[in-house]
């Protein structure tokens, strides 16, 4: 990375912004940039009646900028990573999906509690068809959401292929954050490898450990640099990876932590480093109290991925087919920087939101789910199977609060995630959470016992759990929840 002085970040871009990416050939459909950071195109949204937003998404293999080249990626409306769609708490959406990628596919509201008979992962859409999506963003669902591909054993290609785009919800705090003078970007996080201009095909480690390329990028990417407008910076982080986790810490500056996949916390949380697992979204401050160019640092992070794999890994014929950031021995690398100018301080808000307390009584329902593996994780399961979507794993009762109990039995972490029905965190190992927060992804480490509270609210239908190293998911590692 080379390093950029102040002066010279504002001779690239500058403040106003519309600056052309820094060594693309060809400027991306909408992307505008800061500084070189782009920032995703916003879904163009049709207002046909109060309270009703329309919009067109399709999904096809398009010619994208990427990393400083182009390259030919699957993507939604043209652009890599995404359009942002952005909702208002207690409006209606009417989501028009055409798939034009040649093969089926679907979309998935990842986070949002909509019913699961509108964000139906067992929904195929065929090539040329438009499907259209309609529900309600939930009251009080302020937060960072975002939208995929669900259709089994066709994720990991896809999203991998460049599918995955930004929902931002917006409540009254965003209102207060901006009058605060907070400057908002979307971050996504995502790892490609190309080859011959196009995304790298899985081999069969890949289905094991989940895919990780080597091309770090953000928003698409690879170390931009962002100049904030001023000192108080919020980023609504995604990782929109198919299997690399993030141990993001900035250098000089605490992040403070204000909302998790679910929405707002109670107030912000000082963090040196933050973990951020595949699909996984967290959204912070930073005050940039003095001028300089700060790195945003991906920290190296065993995820236990080289497990099973036994002399393969450690006979070194392996090395190169991993990104070099699972090993606890690797160096950090280079996500971004944020190149901070002179600006007045601005101060932190004192509290955020109002997570409310899941308090499970001794009588509620208790589900176990045990993570196991075989040939040497080649094959995961829960609870000794693997996924048959005829099959209902766990019958639930609407209004019903449960604790499920998540026993990871492998070697390997791995990011669990519920649809439809947000949870909150209790236990990690029989140790309280500290932090009360919603969640939709929780990373349960190997060996490790992670108990949630899940309260089945509001809508009934058959829904799904999952590990969110996508590949595992493809492989069989979901369940079907009904309720
Ligand atoms: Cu983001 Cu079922 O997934
Ligand atoms: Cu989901
Ligand atoms: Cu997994």
């Amino acid at each position: 990375m080379t390093r950029l002085s102040r002066r010279d970040v504002l001779k690239l871009g500058g403040l106003a912004l519309t600056a052309p990416y820094l060594g693309s050939p060809r400027w991306a459909r909408g992307l505008t940039a800061v500084g070189s950071f782009p920032v995703p195109p916003r879904l163009p949204l049709i207002r046909p009646e109060p309270g009703l937003v329309e919009a067109e998404l399709s999904a096809a293999w398009t010619q994208s900028a990427v990393a400083g080249t182009t390259a030919r990626l699957q993507t939604y409306n043209g652009s890599f990573p995404g359009p942002i769609l952005r909702l208002r708490e207690g409006e209606r959406v009417r989501l028009w999906f055409t798939n034009n990628l040649g093969e089926p596919s679907n979309l998935h509201m990842h986070g949002l509690h909509v019913p699961p008979s509108i964000d139906n992962p067992f929904l195929s859409v065929s090539p040329g068809e438009t499907t259209v999506y309609e529900f309600d963003v939930p009251a009080n669902s302020a937060g960072t959401y975002w939208y995929h591909p669900h259709l089994h054993m066709r994720v990991a290609r896809q999203l991998f292929g460049g599918l995955a785009g930004v929902i931002v919800v917006e409540g009254r705090m965003d209102r207060q954050l901006r009058r605060r003078g907070a400057d908002e970007y979307v971050v996504v996080l995502k790892d490609l490898s190309l080859v011959n201009g196009a995304p790298e095909a899985h081999n069969p480690f890949d289905w094991m450990s989940g895919k990780e390329g080597n091309l770090l990028l953000v928003n698409g990417a690879v170390q931009p640099v962002l100049v904030p407008r001023t000192s108080l910076l919020r980023l609504r982080l995604l990782n929109a990876s198919n299997a690399r986790y993030y141990r993001l810490a900035l250098e000089g500056h605490p992040l403070f932590l204000i909302a998790t996949d679910g929405g707002f916390i109670d107030q912000p949380i000082e963090l040196n480093e933050l973990l951020l697992a595949p699909g996984e979204r967290a959204d912070v401050l930073v005050q940039l109290n003095t001028a300089g160019n700060f790195r945003l640092l991906n920290l190296p992070y065993d995820r236990g991925s080289g497990h099973g794999m036994g002399g393969m890994h450690g006979g070194g014929h392996m090395g190169g087919m991993h990104g070099g950031s699972t090993g606890s021995t690797a160096a950090p690398d280079v996500l971004m920087t944020i190149a901070a100018g002179e600006n007045p301080p601005r101060s932190l808000p004192s509290r955020v939101g109002l997570v409310e307390p899941l308090a499970p009584a001794p009588g509620d329902v208790h589900r176990r789910l045990v993570l196991g593996e075989a040939m040497m994780g080649f094959q995961f399961y829960l609870n000794g199977r693997t996924f048959d979507e005829a099959r209902i794993d766990f019958q639930g009762r609407l209004g019903d609060l449960e604790v499920w109990e998540i026993d990871n039995r492998t070697g390997m972490d791995h990011p669990m995630h519920l649809h439809t029905y947000p949870f909150q965190v209790l236990s990690r190992n029989g140790v309280p959470e500290a932090l009360r927060a919603w969640k939709d992804v929780v990373n349960v480490r190997a060996g490790e016992v992670v108990r949630i509270a899940v309260p089945l609210r509001d809508f009934t239908g058959k829904t799904v759990y999952h590990c969110h190293i996508v590949e595992h998911e493809d492989r069989g590692m979901m369940g079907v929840l009904a309720v």
